[in-house]
């Protein structure tokens, strides 16, 4: 059976979701705002909670209708055959996002959801589902826009992001699923498979690196977890996931490239030297090196250099003007032909690099928004006069 799949990814990142999505075979791809929609049965949306590394939900769609008045809403919602998916003893939570001139908070449409859910399940004996935010046997996810009412199941359960639950943070980390998408505007997956290095020379809990590192060993990133928005769904398809999970240890590559992380702070590679231990990474090198002895691997094609610099709000520095401009000049002389990607702030820092960009995107890290601006270095040092 066919089904309608939401994947929801941060905003500006839509196009790389829908290539990766692509990519792993999906059909009718098709990119909107905040969201990539795919069809396909219900194993393609397990693959996608497997595989995907850049988005954050996979939603499988059970209904969508128009409703103008919350009584409509109801009735619709009640018609829904909930016994399907969650028992009259299990535990729900509804994410409803949106708002109309009836529902003029998504809480109301929430606990009018959950009203309508319980109803349906009750039986004569009173036992009903409960709710609970935390651990529900159900993740329900209601959209509305323009009074029509998009119904899922969160197939993914927690964000998308989280690879491991032990993982550590240094200051201003990156989500998992955002590195990964910088890491994929610069082709990563092509280049490590024809051997480039992968550098981050400001690394912190080491989120960049680690993505490379899974990606050039065609890792999942949902190796770690065994928690899923599907795991006690009636609907799961149990030999299906089996079946993705023992193709993806066929799938694993050994990897080609060197992968190395740099930060100058003892007490931050300590910490992302655990994460790499937690994600069972030894394809990937984390050292204490300041920026200014930052050079190319010996003995290695020029590659890829990826970095998150620290932001003026988050670490708060006035010598960072400095550093962007010092990075510019090390990448300008020392870097010869590699790619660079580098997230900065939105604003005149990202300026101060001093290097021509070929291309400038409009990114959001959490609720700042940052400029990724992809620079290729000359393959030439530039001329001394
Ligand atoms: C915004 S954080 C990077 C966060 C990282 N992307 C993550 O996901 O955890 C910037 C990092 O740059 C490091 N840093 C700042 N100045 C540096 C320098 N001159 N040399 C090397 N590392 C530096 C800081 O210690 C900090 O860990």
């Amino acid at each position: 059976m066919k089904h309608t799949f939401t994947v929801t990814v941060s905003r500006g990142l839509e196009d790389v979701l829908a290539t990766e999505l692509r990519r792993m075979g999906l059909q009718k791809v098709t990119p909107e705002r905040g969201t990539v929609r795919f069809t396909g049965p219900l194993k393609d949306g397990l693959r996608a909670c497997l595989w995907c590394r850049t988005g954050s939900r996979v939603l499988l769609q059970i209904a969508r209708f128009q409703a103008n008045h919350p009584d409509e809403l109801y009735e619709a919602l009640h018609r829904i055959r909930w016994e399907e998916h969650l028992a009259p003893d299990g535990m729900l939570w509804v994410d409803f996002v949106g708002t109309s001139r009836d529902i003029r908070h998504s809480q109301f449409g929430a606990r009018l959801t959950k009203d309508a859910i319980v109803d349906r399940l009750r039986t004569p004996s009173g036992t009903r589902p409960g709710v609970d935010r935390d651990n529900p046997d159900v993740r329900v996810h209601i959209h509305l826009k323009h009074s029509v009412f998009t119904v899922s199941i969160d197939l993914s359960g927690a964000s998308l992001h989280w690879r491991t639950p032990k993982r550590r943070m240094t200051e201003a980390p990156l989500k998992e699923n955002l590195a990964a998408a910088l890491l994929m505007m610069m082709d990563w997956p092509k280049r490590s498979r024809a051997g480039e290095p992968l550098i981050d020379p400001m690394c912190g809990s080491g989120t960049i690196v680690q993505e490379g590192a899974a990606i050039a060993a065609n890792l999942p990133p949902g190796r770690f977890r065994r928690d899923w928005g599907f795991s006690r769904w009636r609907g799961h398809d149990p030999a299906a996931w089996r079946a993705l999970l023992q193709e993806s240890h066929e799938a694993q590559v050994r990897p080609k490239s060197l992968v190395l992380g740099f930060d100058h702070d003892e007490d931050v590679v300590a910490v992302a030297r655990y994460n790499c231990q937690q994600l069972g990474m030894s394809n990937l090198t984390i050292k204490k090196r300041a920026l200014s002895d930052l050079q190319p691997p010996e003995g290695a094609p020029p590659g890829l250099l990826v970095t998150n610099p620290p932001y003026g709000e988050r670490i708060g520095d006035d010598t960072l003007f400095g550093l962007y401009g010092h990075l510019g000049d090390l990448l300008r002389n020392r870097m010869l032909g590699y790619g660079v990607g580098v997230l900065a702030p939105a604003g005149p820092l990202s300026k101060s690099i001093g290097l021509r960009t070929d291309k400038r995107h409009v990114l959001h890290n959490g609720p700042l928004e940052c400029r990724y601006l992809e620079l290729s270095i000359s393959t030439e040092a530039p001329q001394r006069y």
